[in-house]
C-alpha cells in the first residue's frame, strides 16, 4: 500500500469508532488544504459534525453538499479581529480546529480597518484569536482538543524575529511578514501548551508540502501561470492526500505541541524557545488581536 492509503486507512480505523462524533471547525475550509481536511473528517467519521469557515458561499455550497446533515457553513471575513470574536460566539462545540486560512500575495503593507496588515492578520493574527476565543470548548473536549496551524513547521527561526519591531510597522518587508509568522506561530504554540489550564488541548503547527490549490491564484500573471504548469505535469500532491497526512499528525499528538512535516510526522530538531521569548510573543500577540476599527 502506499504511504498515503496506509496513513488513510489508519486514519478511518480510528475515526469511524469514535464517541461522541467529533466536532471539527475549519478556518479556510472553502477551499484547498481546509476543504480537503473538512471533506476527509466527514469520510472517515460520517457522524462528525464540520463546520467550515471563508467568504466563497458557492465554494461553500458545494462542500457543504458533500458534508451532509451535520454540515455548517459561517460566512465571515477572517482577517478582522471583530469577526472573528462574532463567529466565534455562534460555535457551542469543538474537538478539532484547524486553521488554514491564508493568502499568497507579493503586494507591501496593506491596512485593515483594524490597521493590521491583511496577511499577517489572516495567517497569524487572526487565527490566535481564533483559538484563544474557542479555548473554553477546545478545553473541555471529551476527545482532547486539539489546533492544527497549517502555515510551514520547517522554517520558523526565533534569531529572524524583530524584536524591536515586532508589528514591522517601521520596518516592512514581505520576506519579514514571512518569517514572523512562521517564527510567531512556532512560538505561539509552545506559550499556549505551557499553560497549565491548557492540560487537555494539543497545539501543532504543520507544514503540508507542496499541494495542488489555487492558492497562486493571487499572484501576478508571470507567477501564476509558472505555478499552474508545474501543477498541470503533476507537480505536487492533492488536497486529499494532504488531508490525511495532516489528519495522521494530529492522531498522533498526544498532548503539548509539536510540528510535523507533510507526512503528519515529528519535525526534527525542533528548539525550545526560553519562557522570556514565548511571553513576548504572546503580549505582542495579544496587543495585535485587541486592535478594534477606527
Ligand atoms: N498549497 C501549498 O502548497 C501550501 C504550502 C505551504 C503552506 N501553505 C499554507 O496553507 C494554508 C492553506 O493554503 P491553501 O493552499 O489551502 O490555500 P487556498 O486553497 O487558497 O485556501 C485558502 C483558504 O483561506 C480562506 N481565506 C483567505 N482569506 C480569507 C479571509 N480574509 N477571510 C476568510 N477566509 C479567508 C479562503 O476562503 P475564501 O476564499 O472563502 O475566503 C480559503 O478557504 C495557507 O496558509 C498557505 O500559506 C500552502
Amino acid at each position: 500500500m502506499s504511504a498515503v492509503r496506509t496513513v488513510a486507512a489508519s486514519n478511518t480505523q480510528i475515526l469511524s469508532s469514535l464517541q461522541p462524533p467529533l466536532h471539527v471547525v475549519v478556518g479556510g475550509g472553502t477551499s484547498g488544504i481546509g476543504r480537503g481536511i473538512a471533506l476527509a473528517y466527514r469520510k472517515h467519521c460520517p457522524d462528525a459534525h464540520v463546520t467550515i469557515i471563508g467568504r466563497n458561499q458557492s465554494a461553500a455550497d458545494e462542500i457543504l453538499s458533500q458534508l451532509g446533515p451535520n454540515g455548517n457553513f459561517i460566512r465571515a471575513d477572517l482577517s478582522l479581529m471583530s469577526e472573528i470574536r462574532r463567529i466565534t460566539k455562534q460555535i457551542n462545540a469543538v474537538d478539532v480546529l484547524v486553521l488554514s486560512q491564508g493568502i499568497l500575495t507579493f503586494t507591501g503593507r496593506t491596512p485593515t480597518k483594524e490597521n493590521i496588515d491583511d496577511k499577517s492578520a489572516v495567517s497569524y493574527y487572526g487565527r490566535v484569536l481564533f483559538v484563544e476565543e474557542l479555548l473554553p470548548l477546545l478545553r473541555s473536549s471529551p476527545h482532547g482538543g486539539k489546533v492544527l496551524f497549517v502555515l510551514n513547521s520547517k522554517r520558523g527561526n526565533p534569531s529572524k524575529i524583530n524584536w524591536n519591531d515586532m508589528a514591522l510597522e517601521n520596518n516592512y518587508s514581505l520576506l519579514a511578514v514571512f518569517n514572523h509568522g512562521l517564527a510567531f506561530t512556532d512560538l505561539v504554540i509552545q506559550y499556549l501548551a505551557s499553560q497549565p489550564e491548557n492540560a487537555n488541548v494539543s497545539f501543532i503547527h504543520a507544514f503540508p508540502g507542496s499541494v495542488r490549490t489555487p492558492i497562486a491564484n493571487g499572484l501576478p500573471f508571470y507567477l501564476r501561470l509558472p505555478a499552474k504548469a508545474l501543477s498541470a505535469v503533476g507537480w505536487g500532491i492533492s488536497p486529499e492526500d494532504c488531508a490525511e497526512f495532516m489528519i495522521h499528525g494530529i492522531l498522533g499528538t498526544e498532548k503539548g505541541w509539536r510540528c510535523i512535516d507533510e507526512k503528519g510526522e515529528t519535525v526534527p530538531n525542533k528548539e525550545v524557545s526560553d519562557e522570556e521569548m514565548l511571553k513576548k510573543v504572546w503580549e505582542h500577540t495579544c496587543e495585535i488581536t485587541s486592535r478594534t476599527a477606527q
